[in-house]
């Protein structure tokens, strides 16, 4: 006799009127101008969403002719009456994020609808620290990237990699419910005072592996957080059955994915669209737009491959015109040629519905266009990613040449108007990604934007 299994109680309907969510995320090594795409989308969004990375992340957003610089909280905070969450997937140093709160209250910027996930894991001191320690011993076995992966990996040093490291080592995590809880900090900060004390001699701040100073810190920061603190998850779900139209905004860029990216020389978080079910506890099939944004070129930061890369006067003339200096850190951005395998690549993981081009403008007085096709690695040629870094350092671009345009084009506001061999770019790029591009961007101002 076969066993019936009982079938599972049906979970509530979600409302007739609820809307997809809609996902923005990077397809490349971050910094692709998603903070742009955000901002546009956010009018037509209720909340908007971080769930993953920390203030590793970072953009700018220009409203009424003022400059904002935010680095945790989602910029859906400077829309009146919206919701801007910070989920449970992304590591949160409250010095920061009370820094951001400072500035924005201090601006005249209503911070009421910000919420924080009670399970984000906290960016503590001895993080910060440990980050720092760890690049200037790796910088010092100057060992070579390609050979055994223990070069610098170049990283913000925001304590990103040793927070989500303790996250999943779990016995000394703090989470932004614990901060309220001081026993359970306590005990915890000392054991991890006490675990990574051999960093504290070799570290330049040494007072950031002191528990007693640290566990003031953090009940300091705790009190000012507390009303922020939320089971965000069902407040997302609540705002999903009822309706509300959520934007999730991805942190760092695909390529720096811990699982799918250049892997060692990635950030610790889950950088795409997979991250929200786990970062913010929404199912992936709640979000129906899947928006990738790309730039027209590409850039990086910090070490690890990048097949396309470019030292010559080219680089030179993308960085200065697209700007390309770090928003969390100023460092000069990394600059070379669109890498279309590695868009490609990226589109396919995160399951891209539409993409966001940025930064067209910047392409602008060129003779020709390259863009890279394919890799050449031993002889053979693949149109396939590579996610192995040390694998990745050995491919050579294939480049086709496309024709470049001479025109500025800041002032086109549709893509029709754009001159000839603009759009044969444009074109080339949906015709190999597979993918519609829904937005182009010509200049950061907001109206600077082709949607149609
Ligand atoms: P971490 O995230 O600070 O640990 O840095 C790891 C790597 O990711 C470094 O190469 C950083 O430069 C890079 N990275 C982290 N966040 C961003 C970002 O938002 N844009 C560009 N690169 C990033």
């Amino acid at each position: 006799m076969p066993q019936t299994v009982p079938s599972p109680r049906p979970a509530r309907p979600l409302s007739a009127a609820t809307q997809p969510a809609t996902a923005v995320f990077g397809l490349q090594w971050g910094d692709e101008g998603k903070g742009k795409a955000v901002d546009l989308l956010a009018r037509e969004h209720d909340a908007v969403v971080r769930y993953n990375g920390g203030a590793n992340a970072g953009h700018s957003v220009v409203v009424g002719g003022t400059r904002y610089s935010l680095h945790l909280i989602p910029s859906g905070i400077l829309y009146p009456g919206r919701k801007a969450i910070i989920g449970n997937g992304v590591v949160v140093d409250p010095e920061a994020l009370l820094k951001e709160v400072d500035d924005l209250t201090a601006r005249g910027v209503d911070v009421g609808g910000l919420m924080l996930s009670s399970r984000a894991h906290i960016v503590m001191p001895y993080h910060k620290a440990e980050d720092a320690f760890r690049e200037e011993r790796l910088a010092r076995e100057s060992r070579s990237a390609a050979g055994t992966g223990l070069a610098q990996l170049g990283t913000t040093r925001r304590g990103i990699g040793p927070a989500y490291a303790d996250k999943v080592q779990r016995s000394v995590a703090i989470r932004a419910a614990d901060l309220r809880k001081p026993d359970v900090l306590s005990e915890r900060v000392r054991l991890a005072c006490e675990l990574k004390r051999h960093m504290a001699a070799g570290s330049a701040t040494p007072e950031a592996f002191n528990p007693d100073q640290v566990i003031a810190g953090a009940l300091a920061a705790g009190r000012r957080l507390a009303p922020m603190i939320h089971d965000t998850t069902y407040e997302l779900d609540e705002l999903l059955r009822s309706g509300r139209r959520v934007l999730f905004e991805g942190a760092n860029g695909t390529l720096l994915d811990v699982d799918h990216g250049t892997y060692p020389y990635v950030t610790s978080s889950s950088c795409g669209s997979a991250g929200i079910a786990s970062g913010a506890g929404v199912p992936a099939q709640r979000v129906g737009r899947l928006l990738g944004v790309m730039k027209a070129y590409s850039t990086r930061v910090g070490t690890g491959p990048m097949p396309t890369e470019l030292h010559d006067d080219t680089a030179h003339r993308i960085r200065e015109r697209g700007r390309e200096y770090g928003t969390t850190t100023g460092r000069p951005r990394r600059v070379g040629w669109l890498d279309l395998v590695a868009v490609r690549y990226a589109a396919m993981i995160n399951g891209a519905t539409g993409l966001a081009i940025t930064l067209l403008d910047v392409l602008a007085g060129f003779e020709e266009l390259k863009v890279c096709t394919a890799y050449r690695a031993g002889g053979a040629e693949s149109d396939r990613f590579t996610p192995d870094a040390l694998d990745l350092s050995r491919a050579e671009p294939v480049y086709r040449t496309l024709p470049g345009f001479r025109d500025e084009v800041g002032h086109v506001r549709r893509r029709a108007d754009l001159p000839g061999p603009a759009r044969g770019y444009i074109d080339f790029i949906e015709d190999f990604v597979g993918v519609p591009a829904e937005l182009i961007s010509v200049g950061p101002d907001r109206e600077q934007t082709i949607l149609e």
